[in-house]
């Protein structure tokens, strides 16, 4: 399907606009995770013939702009002021902001988004806390509320580990069994490591020799 230049603009317009909104929240939610999004969202809209990409594509940079763990109970003020600026068609507004409602993991839990634009941003959203960078998310999350390392870990139980059997799309879903196996393979070696650091004895930790070591 080829955009018109307008959607075009709009697309570069909410990327320049996502840019300055993240500039300065914390590394778990900055810009790049917002392209991170964008650029899983538009791979998994490639294989549904019947989303509206340029709904999708918009959701996708917008869709943590009303974040509450990001800003200050904003309804969808943020997301909506910037699709009324750019004189987006009513239509599709309501596409984009339905879509972005329907992401949330903490607000959803056991809903799943009822249209297809939601659903591919949900997956997107949510391949993000999954695999090598879900692993770094969690821990920059962790840094950023003064949270212990065993307390990131939980989330992982809580959360990050039931995402791979609430996927939305066939895409999403096969996207996310690399990311849920690494996050499998993350856990088990840092219980081992954390097993193997309670089971040393103190005299072979501190032995001057170093020699047990
Ligand atoms: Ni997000």
């Amino acid at each position: 399907m080829q955009r018109s230049e307008t959607e075009n603009r709009w697309i570069e317009d909410a990327k320049e606009y996502a840019k300055q909104l993240f500039a300065l929240t914390g590394a778990s939610h900055d810009f790049a995770h917002t392209m991170r999004v964008f650029s899983s969202a538009v791979q998994i809209a490639s294989y549904e013939p019947e989303c509206d990409h340029t709904a999708v594509m918009l959701a996708a940079l917008l869709h943590d702009a009303d974040d509450h763990k990001l800003f200050a109970d904003s309804g969808q003020e943020h997301a909506r002021s910037f699709l009324e600026s750019r004189e987006i068609p009513a239509e599709l507004q309501e596409k984009i902001l339905t879509a972005i409602r329907s992401v949330s993991f903490s607000k959803n839990r056991g809903r799943r988004p009822e249209t297809i634009e939601g659903k591919i941003v949900q997956d997107a959203d949510r391949l993000d806390a999954m695999g090598a960078v879900g692993v770094a998310r969690t821990f920059a999350y962790g840094g950023e509320h003064g949270r212990s390392l065993d307390d990131s870990i939980r989330h992982f139980h809580e959360k990050l580990l039931l995402l791979k059997d609430e996927m939305n799309t066939e895409t999403g879903k096969q996207m996310a069994e690399e990311r849920h196996a690494f996050l499998l393979a993350f856990l088990e070696e840092y219980e081992k490591e954390m097993n193997d650091m309670t089971q040393l004895k103190p005299d072979h930790l501190f032995d001057p020799g170093g020699e047990k070591l």
